[in-house]
């Protein structure tokens, strides 16, 4: 018997329903240190204590386990247990799952944009759409980061988790109608960001499996590192030493699936932290919820301030997503993210083809809406045209897989930005969060232009195989005005006009990040503000979303500022020492 098949048995008699799927015969790491959270002591010592094992935070807790005692406590379970929810054909399914045990937990911004979140350990890597490029030089030197190290941590990453991809007819396609619409050079394939056409790489192998930054732990020291799941994180202890203002933070309180409390805390020995990696949503919420924050804003939901720091949860971005779909007179293959064109203007087409939606797409987003409306307490949120003959409309459209392909564009930064609320203390719901798209119109310019590229690119000749002839491209801006994508008004104008088409049809790319930012909430070395033993390493941080897709600089930054807390954990136990 397997050693997964006997855990299934354990998991049985614990009475646990999260393991389906256990005995597939597909081969996936199976790590002895990630356990369920019922099993975890009722208080436990780390050197490290990562919050939220996602994309970020499993690259920076295996490197910190090449020099101390790390936990990590992820609220989701394990993308291992089923592994054929993470293949490229389940892309749309697994997003848009609405289950409790779902990798997605979707919510709304007030911007009545649909998005998502990761639940998961491997967090957004679990769900995103695979595709995976560097920052661009000027990025880099901008954030201030040490360059030589930036190039070790990606090629760490790089070498689990990229592969180059599998480049056939439909992306081909694309790539050259990019290049013949002048976003040139040809960059070939490569993991760097550079103006013009390239191909990038993507997490996914030439079978379709998905390698998440979960697999970053097979670099880990196994003695070294406990993972828990279903560990949600409710809270950050602070505590004042002797003689000293400012607050410590000296551990958290998890609550398991059974719904227990568990204490962690830092061991007293060295130069220890809690480390937040919950994401652009999780990081921020948790920081308010541990009484960091406006204080305001806390105090109007009781909570008690440990410090006010006003920027927590400011500077939330979101790049919004502009699409065209094209149906294709010819089969096409299924491909995420396989192509970039990188334009001198701020904004970069990708496409997509032949996802697959399930037979039910429209009710399955219909139902998506009429439960967050109904979480938020905002029954009029899901407009009439999102209900019934719409949804009808959506599944004789998508029925199955789609016989053609999206190409989209996102621009570049963005300029506007927005803020999260807590919209209670529960830190299982979802914060408000609004990203305020397009209200910079130097947004809107680059959308615009991005939206006319696209245009350019349907026109090409090269592309000329994957689209009807006969179907101009007002109607394909017709029917993407016609499908409820998202709960914001349509303006009769959108029709003739691409800013009102840009407005009125925003998505997102689910590039959202900020609420933690540098200079902020956090300093130079990621470390809050104000408080000591506590950072923020994961995509809050960020003023403009990394490269075109922003996957591999969060996988590198937690290795980065894994290496950099090890170095100076080493340098001051040998001064110590001295
Ligand atoms: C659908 C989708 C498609 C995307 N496509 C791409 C793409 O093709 N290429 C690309 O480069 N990027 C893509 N992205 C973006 C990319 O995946 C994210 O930017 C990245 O994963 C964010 O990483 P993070 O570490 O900041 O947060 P996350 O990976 O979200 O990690 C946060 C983790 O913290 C956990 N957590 C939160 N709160 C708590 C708590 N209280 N207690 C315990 N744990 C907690 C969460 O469960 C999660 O696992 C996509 C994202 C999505 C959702
Ligand atoms: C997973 O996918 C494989 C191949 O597509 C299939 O044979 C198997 O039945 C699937 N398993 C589950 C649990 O869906
Ligand atoms: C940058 O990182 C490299 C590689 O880890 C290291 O050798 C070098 O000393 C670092 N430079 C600075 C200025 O810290
Ligand atoms: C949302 O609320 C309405 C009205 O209270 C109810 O009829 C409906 O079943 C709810 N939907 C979901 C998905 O909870
Ligand atoms: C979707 O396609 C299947 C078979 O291809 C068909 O049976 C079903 O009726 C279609 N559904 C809709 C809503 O068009």
């Amino acid at each position: 018997m397997s050693f997964r098949c006997k855990k299934f048995i354990w998991a049985f008699i614990a009475g646990i329903l999260f393991f389906h799927g256990l005995c597939d015969s597909e081969k996936v790491p199976h790590y002895k240190f990630v356990k369920e959270a019922i099993s975890a002591p009722a208080i436990s010592f780390y050197d490290y204590i990562v919050i939220g094992g996602g994309t970020s935070g499993c690259s920076l807790a295996a490197t910190l386990t090449q020099g101390a005692k790390v936990l990590v406590l992820e609220r989701g379970g394990s993308p291992y247990t089923r592994p054929n929810k993470t293949n490229i054909y389940n892309f749309v399914n697994t997003l848009s799952d609405t289950s409790p045990t779902s990798f997605s937990q979707q919510f709304i911004s007030t911007d009545g944009v649909l998005n998502a979140r990761a639940r998961v350990l491997g967090g957004g890597s679990v769900l995103n759409a695979g595709f995976y490029t560097r920052a661009s030089t000027r990025y880099i030197k901008e954030a201030g980061w040490n360059e030589t190290l930036v190039m070790e941590s990606y090629e760490w990453v790089e070498k689990k988790v990229a592969f180059e991809p599998p480049l056939l007819q439909w992306q081909s396609a694309v790539k050259d109608g990019l290049l013949e619409v002048g976003v040139l050079p040809d960059n070939g394939f490569t993991y760097d960001h550079l103006e013009g056409t390239k191909v990038g790489g993507t997490i996914f192998d030439r079978e379709g499996h998905r390698h998440t930054a979960a697999d970053l732990l097979e670099y880990a020291n196994p003695r070294r590192i406990s993972v828990y799941l279903h560990a949600t994180v409710q809270r950050i202890l602070f505590r004042y030493r002797k003689g000293r203002a400012r607050p410590q933070a000296y551990g958290v309180i998890f609550k398991d699936a059974h719904g227990f409390m568990h204490r962690a805390l830092l061991s007293k020995r060295g130069r220890n932290e809690i480390i937040l990696s919950a994401g652009a949503l999780g990081s921020p919420q948790l920081l308010m919820l541990s009484g960091i924050g406006p204080a305001y804003h806390l105090h109007a939901h009781g909570i008690n301030v440990v410090l006010d720091l006003p920027m927590v949860g400011q500077g939330m971005a979101d790049n919004p997503m502009n699409i065209l779909v094209i149906p294709s007179p010819k089969p096409v293959e299924v491909s995420l993210i396989q192509v970039v064109g990188i334009t001198d203007f701020g904004s970069y087409i990708e496409a997509a083809s032949g996802l697959s939606f399930g037979y039910s797409w429209g009710h399955t987003l219909h139902g998506i809406f009429e439960l967050l409306s109904n979480q938020t307490g905002q029954p009029t949120m899901v407009p009439p045209e999102a209900t019934g003959s719409a949804a009808e409309t959506i599944n004789s459209f998508f029925n199955a897989s789609l016989k053609g392909g999206v190409i989209l564009e996102k621009i570049m930064g963005p300029l506007s930005t927005g803020f999260l609320e807590l919209l209670n203390t529960n830190p299982n719901d979802n914060p408000l969060v609004t990203f305020n798209y397009f209200k910079n119109p130097e947004d809107l310019r680059r959308c615009v232009q991005g939206m006319e590229t696209i245009i350019g690119v349907i026109n090409s000749k090269a592309f000329s195989k994957y689209r009807y002839p006969n179907v101009p491209i007002q109607a394909l801006i017709d029917l993407v005005l016609q499908l409820p994508l998202n709960l914001r008004p349509r303006h009769p104008t959108a029709a003739i006009s691409l800013e009102q088409y840009c407005i009125d049809t925003v998505l997102t790319i689910w590039h959202y990040h900020g609420g933690c930012q540098v200079d902020r909430v956090v300093d130079q070395n990621y470390k809050v503000l104000g408080v000591d033993s506590l950072r923020v390493v994961d995509g809050s941080t960020f003023y403009k979303s990394p490269g075109t897709n922003p996957q591999a600089t969060v996988m590198m930054l937690g290795r980065y500022m894994g290496k950099k807390i090890l170095q100076k954990r080493v340098s001051r136990s040998k001064r110590e020492k001295r």
